[in-house]
């Protein structure tokens, strides 16, 4: 009588860690099949959100305003700290180009020299034809 009633227990338990050892393989491979999945789909999702076209300076404008300027001179242009609207009929291109890398006292904006030509550029003609 005495080993006897271990017996069922010890059953109970064996089963019960197969059980648990199964499921949990099972639960690893339906994850890494949902992931597979999921994945191709955020890798998609991520490219069309990413992709800029660089010969279209008013996407690569309006990404480089939105890295460089927004904080500043905010999404419709009009601040927090320094309003832009109409800048187009205040200032060229050139002047936008040198007020991005110069900064200047006058104006209360930090000079930003690293500042990539071409992105300057960009970010100039986007302001201007946008900003009204
Ligand atoms: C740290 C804050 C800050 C950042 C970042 C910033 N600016 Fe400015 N900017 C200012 C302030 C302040 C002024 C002065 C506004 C005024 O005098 O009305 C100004 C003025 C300007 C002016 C002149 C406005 C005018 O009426 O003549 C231009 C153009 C300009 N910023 C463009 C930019 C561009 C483009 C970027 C991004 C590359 C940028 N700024 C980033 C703060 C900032």
């Amino acid at each position: 009588m005495k080993g006897k009633p271990l017996f069922p227990f010890a059953a109970i338990a064996v089963v019960g860690l197969i059980l648990m050892i199964s499921l949990s393989f099972i639960g690893v491979t339906q994850k890494e099949e949902r992931l597979a999945l999921e994945g191709e789909d955020a890798v998609e999702e991520q490219q069309t959100q990413e992709t800029v076209d660089t010969s279209d300076p008013m996407a690569l404008g309006e990404q480089a305003y939105q890295a460089s300027c927004i904080g500043c001179h905010g999404g419709s242009f009009d601040g927090p700290m320094g309003n832009l609207i109409g800048i187009g009929d205040r200032r060229s291109k050139e002047e936008i180009m040198t007020i991005i890398h110069e900064g200047g006292e006058d104006y209360g904006i930090p000079g930003m020299p690293a500042f990539p030509e071409s992105d300057a550029e960009a970010i100039a003609e986007y302001l201007i034809e946008v900003a009204n």
